[in-house]
């Protein structure tokens, strides 16, 4: 039975709406606040948002009357899914007032005492909490996932840093859905690729990744030394994003040893068993045309990363395509599975 409640700040965006499908059956997180701009305050959601997602809109949710998103009336625990030009100052309003914030918004993501977080990789980076009240003179707390694109990346080579990770290039080909809604006009991108995606993507990718990567030091962390180059793209497509990658590793390994290392590869989450972490984060595929958009995005309910082709690369050591689902394993799911770590911690 859910107990413990839990707001939406952003809640009638694609991450929002993502975060109430997600939440619908959770356990323990019931959603009792739903908070947007002034546009959508006053209305039940319904009326202040269309639903987008295949799966059924809560009756509850429907029902409910959105609100200005501001600290007062909201649960202690807020996911936010706000549109990053005003999450920094909204976010920070709500922590001053004593609110957790889970935040998906790339506003906080590389402040030193805020945990930029994938609980399988770096869940003790949460420890960096001791020190941000101090920091911040905030009574409440922090918490970030990573950019959507960052964090397939971030999974993918986290089981790769045991062989010397020392390189890594990376393309994207990212969803439409990575821009909210409505996005990308459709003139603009049917039967078309755009070589640039806008926000600074290739630098928060360039950036978050050493910071995930990297280890816990004192009140920061010391990001990994991985040299990072990346480009991004927008494509036709609805939800995933793909990136095409090339790494370089010290120890130079035999293929079969990084399959072994991303098939075995598992985490706190499912060493605790959290609700929403997919029994196997990293599931390796052999077929030479996967993986595809179409087919696996939705491996472990959205929460699985999936990588294949990996063969020898003439410029670096291997290359490799991965997938995840952006507004799931990029958003949405992954502030949940934050947040599920932080409970089962104490932390909440
Ligand atoms: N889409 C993805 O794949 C993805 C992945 C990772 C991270 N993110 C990040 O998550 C955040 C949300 O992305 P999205 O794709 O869901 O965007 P979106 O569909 O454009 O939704 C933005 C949300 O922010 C709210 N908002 C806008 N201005 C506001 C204001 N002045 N006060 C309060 N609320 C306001 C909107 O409410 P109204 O409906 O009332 O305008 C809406 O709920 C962004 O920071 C984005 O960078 C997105």
């Amino acid at each position: 039975m859910a107990s413990i409640p839990v707001g939406i700040l952003g809640a009638t965006g694609m991450v929002g709406q993502q975060f109430i499908a997600l939440l619908a059956n959770h356990p323990w997180f019931k959603v009792e606040y739903l908070g947007a701009s002034e546009r959508s305050a006053g209305k039940a959601f319904t009326e202040a948002a269309a639903w987008r997602l295949a799966s059924r809109l809560p009756d509850d949710v429907a029902k409910r009357v959105v609100e200005q998103a501001a600290p007062g009336n909201a649960p202690k625990l807020v996911f936010s899914g706000l549109d990053s030009s005003v999450a920094g100052e909204i976010e920070a309003q709500f922590a001053q007032a004593g609110h957790i914030v889970v935040s998906n918004s790339k506003n906080y993501r590389m402040f030193d005492t805020v945990p930029l977080l994938i609980p399988e990789v770096n869940g003790d980076h949460l420890k960096l909490l001791e020190c941000q009240q101090t920091a911040h003179g905030w009574k409440g707390r922090i918490v970030t996932n990573p950019n959507c694109a960052t964090i397939v990346l971030a999974l993918a080579l986290a089981p790769l840093r045991q062989f010397g990770l020392t390189t890594t290039m990376i393309t994207t080909l990212q969803a439409i859905s990575g821009a909210g809604y409505p996005g990308v006009p459709s003139w603009d991108i049917l039967g078309n690729i755009i070589p640039y995606i806008g926000g600074g993507e290739e630098e928060k990718i360039e950036t978050e990744t050493k910071k995930i990567l990297g280890s816990l030091g004192a009140g920061r962390v010391d990001h990994h030394p991985v040299k990072l180059s990346a480009t991004t793209t927008r494509v036709p497509v609805q939800n995933g994003h793909t990136g095409s990658i090339s790494v370089g590793l010290e120890q130079k390994p035999p293929s079969a040893a990084l399959i072994e290392a991303w098939n075995a590869f598992r985490g706190k989450p499912q060493a605790l068993e959290l609700p929403s972490a997919p029994p196997q984060p990293i599931v390796y595929v052999t077929e030479q045309n996967r993986p595809q958009p179409i087919l696996d995005v939705d491996r472990g309910g959205g929460m699985t990363v999936t990588v294949g082709r990996l063969r020898p690369c003439p410029l670096f050591d291997y290359k490799f395509v991965a997938l995840g689902h952006n507004t799931i394993r990029g958003a949405a799911g992954a502030a949940i599975l934050n947040a599920e770590l932080m409970h089962r911690e104490g932390l909440l």
